[in-house]
C-alpha cells in the first residue's frame, strides 16, 4: 500500500494498521505492507515495508515523513504513485471542491498505473465522479470512497451491501457534525447562532473558517457523492439546492420543539431532487441525533425505512471505513 497524505487520517490509518496487524492476519488473511508514505514535503519509501511506529514518531516530531531515514525530501506524490510497486493507493489529501486537486490527479495517475484506490477526499468525487468511476473500470481497478461520507458510519457500504436488492427511493441525512453540534447546543441553551459557533470553534469542533460547514456545502458534497454512487444519477455539486444554518434563530428552534420537532440540517437525495437545508424532524425520529453525530435514513421499496447513525469524523472512527474498503478490495480480489 501507499499512503498519500499523512495528516489526521493518514496517521490514524497507520496507528490502526499497527494495532490490528495480528487481527487482520487472523480474521482476513490480510498482511498489509505500507511501502510508501507521502506528505506535502516529501516521502518515505521502503519496498520491504516501512516501520509504521518509527514513521509516526518521525512525522510527529519533525512534521514530515521525509525526515525518516528512508525519507526523500521534495519527492512528490505523483513520482511516488508512478514509481511504487504498491497495489493500493490511499488518497488522503485535503479536500478542494472547486478543482478536486491535488487528489483528482493523484487518483487518475494511480488508476492509470493499475493501482486500486481508496479515498476519503470529497473534492475529486464532487468534481469528477463519473469520470473516475469509468476510469477505474477501464483500468480494471477497484475504487472505494466509503470514508468520504459519514466518516465511520458505513453509509455507502450498507447501501451497496445487504440493501443492494432494494430500490432506494430517497436518502435523507444529517451529514455534518459541526452544524449538528451547533443546532443541538442552540436548542439546549436557547443560545444564538454566533455564540454557539464561537464556542464550537474554541472546542475545535468548528474550523476557523466554518463557511463550508455552516453554509451547507459540506453536506451538499456528501449528497452529491451519495446521489452519484447510490442513485445512479450524474450529479454535480451545482445541482444541489443549498441553504445553511446561519439564519436559524433560537425562537424558531423553541417553536419547533413546542410543536414536537427539532431543526436539523438535512441533505436529501432523490433521483429528481438534490437539496440541503434546515428541516423539521419529529422528536424521537431516528434522524433526530444530537451533538456531532451523523445519521442517514434510506427510504427503500422492500425494507421500507432504515436509519444508520454514528460518528461522522475523527481519525479512529474514519479509519474504520478506510480499513473496511481495504478488506473489501482484498475479498473482491479473492484474498
Ligand atoms: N479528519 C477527518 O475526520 C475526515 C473524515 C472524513 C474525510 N476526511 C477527508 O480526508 C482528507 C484528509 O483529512 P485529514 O483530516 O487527514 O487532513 P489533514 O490532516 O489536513 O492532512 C492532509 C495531508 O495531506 C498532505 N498533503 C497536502 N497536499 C499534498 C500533496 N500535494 N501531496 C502529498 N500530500 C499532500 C498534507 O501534508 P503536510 O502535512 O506536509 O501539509 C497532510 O499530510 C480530507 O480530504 C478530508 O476532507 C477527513
Amino acid at each position: 500500500m501507499a499512503i498519500v497524505g499523512f495528516g489526521n487520517l493518514g496517521r490514524g490509518l497507520a496507528r490502526v494498521l499497527i494495532e490490528k496487524s495480528e487481527f487482520l492476519r487472523r480474521t482476513q488473511g490480510l498482511i498489509p505492507r505500507v511501502v510508501a508514505v507521502v506528505d506535502e514535503h516529501g516521502a518515505a519509501v521502503d519496498e520491504d515495508g516501512l516501520d509504521l511506529r518509527r514513521l509516526l514518531r518521525v512525522a510527529e516530531r519533525k512534521g514530515t515523513v521525509a525526515a525518516h531515514p528512508k525519507g526523500k525530501r521534495g519527492k512528490s506524490a505523483l513520482e511516488i504513485i508512478e514509481g511504487t510497486e504498491a497495489d493500493v493507493v490511499f488518497e488522503l489529501t485535503p479536500t478542494n471542491i472547486k478543482t478536486g486537486e491535488p487528489g483528482l490527479t493523484h487518483i487518475k495517475k494511480a488508476m492509470q498505473a493499475e493501482k486500486h484506490v481508496i479515498t476519503s477526499n470529497k473534492g475529486p468525487l464532487v468534481v469528477a465522479f463519473k469520470e473516475l468511476d469509468s476510469l477505474a473500470r477501464r483500468c480494471g481497478v477497484e475504487f472505494r470512497y466509503s470514508a468520504s461520507v459519514g466518516g465511520g458510519v458505513p453509509v455507502i457500504g450498507l447501501a451497496k451491501g445487504l440493501l443492494a436488492g432494494n430500490e432506494i427511493r430517497a436518502i435523507r441525512g444529517v451529514l455534518n457534525g459541526t452544524t449538528n453540534y451547533i443546532l443541538t447546543r442552540m436548542s439546549k441553551e436557547n443560545a444564538p447562532f454566533d455564540v454557539v459557533l464561537h464556542e464550537a470553534q474554541e472546542l475545535g469542533i468548528a474550523e476557523k473558517d466554518p463557511t463550508l460547514d455552516i453554509e451547507g456545502i459540506d453536506t451538499a458534497c456528501k449528497i452529491t457523492i451519495l446521489a452519484n454512487s447510490l442513485l445512479g444519477v450524474n450529479a454535480r455539486l451545482r445541482d444541489v439546492r443549498v441553504a445553511g444554518i446561519r439564519n436559524v434563530r433560537p425562537e424558531a428552534i423553541r417553536l419547533a420543539r413546542e410543536a414536537g420537532y427539532v431543526i436539523k440540517l438535512v441533505g436529501v437525495a432523490k433521483r429528481d431532487l438534490l437539496e440541503v437545508g434546515p428541516k423539521l424532524v419529529p422528536l424521537g425520529h431516528p434522524l433526530a441525533v444530537g451533538g456531532t453525530l451523523n445519521a442517514v435514513t434510506f427510504e427503500l421499496d422492500l425494507a421500507r425505512e432504515i436509519t444508520i447513525t454514528g460518528f461522522g469524523a475523527g481519525p479512529q472512527e474514519t479509519s474504520s471505513s478506510l480499513l473496511g474498503d481495504l478488506i473489501d478490495i482484498h475479498r473482491v480480489l479473492g484474498g
